[in-house]
């Protein structure tokens, strides 16, 4: 169990806001000028991956005590209260063990004194050679994940970032229940080549369910009901419930109730990412979390990337107030990483009640979004250079070229590492003038424009540099961030595995539902009726 201390009050904290208003009254890239070891100081290089937090409001102090921060608040004990399988996930009262579906049998993984691992190898197995078999088969030419949130997101994030290794049945994702998404996969399928893999962890998500039996009455109509069976496969902790729908045993493959649907992609829910990757790189992927996992249990503190990503994020958010957190991919087959941290952070940590079952006093998790660069720097980082707010954010960029085109990959790099220098250095007034008056500029032109053109800079940034996109990076990457989130809810003492805040908007659908459906109207503000009532005319 973890402790119920709130980290927040411990007199570190108090020690950090004192740093926070003395940094006040500096900037980063005076920092850089001020001490030519800078960037030695703050990174931390791992095997094929560089994390550069030179660029944040930091220095060796701020580290220093940040990193007291996380040992005076129980990190470490925590972290190994989740691999020890105990049961963090106190809400629900269960065990937070996705790192056992990357695992291997040395891990020795247990949840109440049960080994895991001979059952996640079984399934790892019995999912890797039926997604090979897919593969091999030749009668299956396209593949149809059905899932929503952590059945959807991560999958779907990780089939586009390994689009280089795919090579087998073209892999599409639906998880929308709005019609339209299942119509325009379906547009252009053929029944008789298509694969339906319904990925659900309750098997009882209305917008899933929708899907799919709109999708089995797709087959049905075509094929026949006998060739149902041949056309679906399914994912689950639910199995039972699973076989009802009409999914053979061989083709249900189950995982526990202690692996959270945003943390799933490890193991059976991956299964559209081992089809279109193939088996070799989904244990590639595996391989690369595994070895952050490592990592995060075995590197100190202070050289932990997990660790210092989630100080930098609460130093970001608890002490200097900013409430968002852009990530900025400069990969396009990362075009979706953002939507799949956004679940992974904001329904971990997106949270108001600490530990002890009391309103925390204190800002948690941020608002996090993003956009593949290039295309961002066209659309928001005005608002990023020049706003009144800081964002601080995240880069991600490969040295290795993402395409065939070392042309395109040099110029991508180039922005990528020149928009972290110029959110650091920004413009002044003087070097704006000066540049104006070098192409000629009035006076009066100069005096007019000048201010518009200033950037303040001191926009703090991380730079993740990673070898190239491969499937060991990916999982590196997840995994990274999957700790930093947990680090973050300790330091946030405040339960991150648990997810009741998505429950009363279901609860409520259910209703309106009912009312539209043309069932007694239930009692509803006058807005909500209004909004029905515009729905279903003919009442
Ligand atoms: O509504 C939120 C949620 O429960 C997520 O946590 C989960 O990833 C998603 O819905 C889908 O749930 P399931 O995999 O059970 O269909």
């Amino acid at each position: 169990m973890l402790t119920k201390m709130n980290p927040m009050a411990l007199p570190v904290v108090e020690r950090l806001r004192g740093l926070k208003a003395h940094w006040e009254g500096k900037t980063i890239a005076g920092e850089f000028e001020a001490d030519g070891e800078r960037f030695e100081r703050l990174h931390i290089a791992l095997p094929g991956m560089l994390f550069d937090y030179s660029k944040q409001r930091v220095d060796a102090e701020v580290m220093k005590a940040l990193v007291e921060w996380a040992r005076t608040a129980g990190v470490a004990e925590a972290r190994d209260a989740q691999f020890a399988g105990e049961a963090i996930n106190e809400t629900e009262g269960r065990a937070v063990l996705h790192a056992a579906l990357r695992g291997e049998a040395e891990d020795g993984f247990q949840v109440g004194g049960v080994p895991v691992m001979p059952d996640v190898l079984a399934v790892r197995e019995r999912m890797l050679q039926f997604a090979d078999a897919v593969r091999a088969d030749g009668g299956i030419t396209d593949v149809v994940n059905i899932g929503i949130g952590g059945s959807d997101l991560g999958p779907e994030m990780v089939v586009r970032a390994l689009r280089r290794s795919c090579s087998g049945p073209r892999v599409h994702f639906v998880s929308n229940v709005d019609g339209a998404h299942l119509e325009s996969v379906l547009n252009g399928l053929d029944p008789a080549t298509t694969l339906f893999i319904v990925v659900s962890k309750t098997f009882t998500t209305q917008e899933t369910m929708t899907n799919a039996l709109a999708a089995r009455r797709w087959v049905a109509d075509a094929q026949g009901d006998e060739a149902v069976g041949r056309h679906f496969a399914a994912v689950s902790s639910n199995v039972p419930l699973a076989a009802e729908f009409g999914i053979s045993e061989e083709r249900v493959f189950g995982f526990s109730d202690w692996v959270g649907g945003r943390y799933s992609l490890w193991g059976p829910v991956g299964l559209a990412i081992a089809v279109a990757a193939g088996s070799a790189s989904f244990r590639e992927l595996l391989r690369g979390a595994r070895d952050m996992d490592r990592h995060f249990q075995e590197a100190p503190l202070e050289s932990n990337a997990p660790v210092i990503a989630a100080l930098l994020g609460c130093w970001n958010v608890n002490f200097w107030g900013f409430s968002s957190h852009a990530v900025l991919c400069y990969a396009q087959d990362l075009s979706r990483f953002a939507a799949y941290l956004q679940q992974a952070d904001m329904e971990s940590n997106g949270k108001s009640i600490g530990r002890d079952g009391t309103r925390v006093d204190h800002a948690t998790g941020p608002v996090v979004w993003g956009e593949a660069g290039t295309n961002g720097q066209h659309a928001f980082y005005q608002l990023l250079h020049q706003g009144t707010a800081v964002h601080p954010a995240d880069l991600i960029a490969f040295k290795a070229p993402l395409s065939s085109s070392e042309d395109h990959h040099r110029k991508l790099l180039a922005n990528a590492i020149a928009q972290a220098e110029a959110f650091m250095k920004g413009k002044s007034r003087s070097e704006v003038e000066s540049g104006m008056r070098a192409q000629g500029k009035t006076e009066e032109e100069i005096a007019r424009v000048a201010p518009h053109r200033v950037f303040e800079g001191n926009r703090p940034t991380s730079f993740f540099l990673f070898d190239a996109l491969t499937p060991h990076a990916v999982g590196q990457l997840i995994a990274l961030h999957e700790h930093r989130i947990f680090v973050q809810g300790v330091l946030w003492n405040i339960l991150s595995f648990d997810q009741w805040g998505v429950e009363l908007g279901k609860e409520l659908a259910s209703s309106v539902l009912k009312d539209l459906e043309g069932g007694q109207m239930a009692r509803h503000d006058a807005s909500t009726t209004a909004l029905i009532q515009a729905c279903t005319p003919l009442r």
